[in-house]
Order: structure tokens, then sequence, then C-alpha cells
């Protein structure tokens, strides 16, 4: 059975961007959210030119591995620029939630409009056997808030930067996690949690 994951570099207070994200201008200024991508010398198994510390490589890969759709917010997809009809990973499908109509075709992009439901059914189904792996702040808290997330990653980074999109926004009541793996390694930390349901 296809799980859904939702694994963001994060900052300690909770955001997954910096100031000013958008087109051509990434995570705002806060692209050292991503420096534990190639800052050291094992390159990665799922990834072109990653290059990452041996600790952070082996929960990398073992993650990357699982995902067959990537499962995204609008924002996500017009920040990073449509990812120029392709998509974050290297194989996975990509699928991208939003109200409004799709800006172009790709055979690889498939838009939904009708809800998280709907979204997260289309990308297990474009997932096949394995994962799906959400993207985007919004995003995910729509769909932990319909109970559809089995699995979260914060690959937190020690920084606080004070404002930016959160990896949570307002839910209507707690929910509970259990803690799978903590994974510390140079230049950040990786909290793999369960969602218990
Ligand atoms: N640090 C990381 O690892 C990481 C990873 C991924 C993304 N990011 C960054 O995070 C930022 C985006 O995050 P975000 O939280 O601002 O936005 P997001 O979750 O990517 O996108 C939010 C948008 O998705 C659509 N949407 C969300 N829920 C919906 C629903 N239930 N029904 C229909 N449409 C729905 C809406 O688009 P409409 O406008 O169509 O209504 C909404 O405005 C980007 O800058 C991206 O680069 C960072």
């Amino acid at each position: 059975m296809s799980k859904v994951i939702a694994g963001l570099s994060v900052s300690v207070d909770g955001f997954i961007t910096g100031k000013d994200p958008r087109p051509g201008h990434g995570l705002g200024d806060a692209g050292m959210l991503f420096d534990w991508y190639g800052d050291g010398d094992v390159p990665s198994q799922v990834f072109d030119g990653f290059r990452l510390s041996a600790r952070s490589a082996e929960l990398f890969d073992s993650l990357a591995a699982r995902v067959g759709a990537s499962l995204m917010g609008r924002k996500t997809y017009d920040d990073s620029e449509g990812f120029g009809g392709g998509g974050p990973h290297p194989t996975a499908s990509v699928v991208v939630l939003s109200h409004r109509p799709a800006p172009m075709s790709s055979d690889r992009q498939t838009f939904v409009s009708s809800g998280i439901e709907d979204a997260v059914a289309a990308a297990k189904e474009a997932a096949g056997s394995k994962d799906v792996g959400l993207m985007g702040g919004e995003l995910v808290t729509a769909a932990v808030e319909a109970g559809l997330v089995d699995e979260i990653v914060l690959h937190q980074i020690p920084v606080l930067l004070g404002s930016g999109r959160r990896f949570f926004n307002a839910l209507p009541e707690h929910v509970r996690l259990r803690i799978l793996e903590v994974v510390p390694a140079p230049g950040v930390t990786h909290l793999h949690y369960e969602v218990q349901r």
C-alpha cells in the first residue's frame, strides 16, 4: 500500500522558505535550507549532482528511492517555475493541487482542482507501488488535516529565519506523532515521524 510522506527542509523556527520566495528567486533569502544537498562528499544514488554527508546520503537516498509521485501545492510549482515541465525528483510523476487552471501541459505533470483527497488519490495512482512525496506548507497542512499523511520528515537546519512560508499552518486539533528515527548529520538534523491515527 502506497504511503504519503512529507519531507521538507525547515528552519528551527518552522519556515520552509525565507523572505520573498517567488519565481526565479527560489526559497527567497533562505537558500541555506538546501545546502546539505551539496556540502558532503557522498554522491546520491538517486539525485544526480547531489553530494551529501555520509549520514545524510543514507537517509536521503532511502527516502528518495521510495517516491513515485511528487504532490505539490501551486505556490511550490509556481515558485519553482514549473520545474521546466519536469519535476523535483528525477523519475517521479508530478501532481499539482490548485484552484486555477494548468498553465501548460506536460506528460509528466497532472493538475487537480477538486481538493486534497482527489489530489492524493491521483498521486497514489501515479506512484504505482511507490510512495507519494508532498511539497509545500499549505498542501502538507491540508493533507495532515484530512488525515492523509503517514510520515513526516523534518530536515531541520540550524537557523532561525524569523519569517517565510511555514511547514505547518493552523490545524483544528492536535495530531500525535511517533518518533521513527533521529539522525544528526553535518549541518542538518533529520527528524522522522509517523503520524498516529
Ligand atoms: N524547504 C523545502 O524543502 C521546500 C519544499 C517544497 C516547497 N518549498 C517552498 O515552499 C513554498 C510554497 O509553500 P506554500 O505553503 O506557500 O504553498 P504550497 O502548499 O506550495 O501551495 C499553496 C497553493 O496550493 C493550492 N492549494 C493548497 N491547498 C489546496 C486545496 N485544498 N485545494 C485547492 N488548491 C489548494 C492553492 O493554490 P491556488 O493559488 O491555485 O489556489 C494554494 O495557494 C515555495 O516557495 C517553495 O519553493 C520549500
